[in-house]
């Protein structure tokens, strides 16, 4: 990636603008294991970073110029009712704003921000990557399954995704939150990946 030091620093400085202490911490615990991940599994380290750095850029916008940016894109067109998942909508505001805004950023990294919450099937290294990195970064609290996520995403990219889908969708239904289409069409894809020996870690956090 062209001149990326310079482009960081810009991006930094818009994070210290825009994301609260709390949210930033989480975006660099989350770019640092991006990183380590794009270093096991053959990416870009600097797209790795770009991608992470901006994942949650768009958290604290208010809902409606998020909205704006979303109805822009193939997200607002192909669901209407986006404006009925608030928790989904600062991925797809910040991967239009991004486009935008940061031209020279390729389509993985758009992707990779774009669906960092929800996942999807068919997603590419780059977008596994900040997806399952949101999610075992080393900041986050500590709760059940955060341990098996993160050795297995270690080892294999595509299974530590299908836990991570698992145990997201377990919580949605624990917290009666409807689950997101893209969300579920995401897990039928990558449980079928898994290979065999994770079985039993997967029948263990159905049991949490
Ligand atoms: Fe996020
Ligand atoms: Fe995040």
């Amino acid at each position: 990636m062209k001149e990326y030091s310079e482009l960081r620093s810009e991006i930094m400085e818009r994070l210290h603008n825009d994301l609260k202490d709390k949210r930033l911490l989480h975006t660099l615990g989350v770019e640092s294991t991006a990183i380590a991940l794009a270093r096991r599994y053959g990416v870009d380290e600097q797209e790795a970073s770009v991608a992470a750095l901006l994942h949650d850029c768009a958290k604290y916008m208010p809902v409606e110029e998020q909205l704006k940016w979303i109805r822009q894109g193939e997200i607002g067109t192909r669901f209407p009712d986006i404006d009925q998942y608030p928790k989904l909508l600062h991925a797809f505001s910040a991967a239009e704003l991004c486009a935008v805004e940061y031209p020279q950023l390729s389509d993985q990294v758009i992707d990779a921000i774009r669906y960092h919450t929800t996942g999807r099937s068919h997603m590419g290294t780059l977008e596994k990557i900040i997806f399952s990195a949101d999610y075992i970064e080393p900041g986050r609290v500590q709760f059940s399954g955060l341990q098996e996520a993160r050795e297995r995403t270690f080892a294999d990219l595509d299974a530590g995704v299908a836990l991570i889908l698992k145990q997201t969708i377990a919580y949605l239904e624990q917290q009666d939150q409807p689950c997101f289409a893209l969300t579920q069409e995401a897990y039928e894809f990558y449980k079928d990946q898994i290979p065999e020996e994770s079985t039993i870690i997967l029948e263990n956090v159905l049991e949490l």
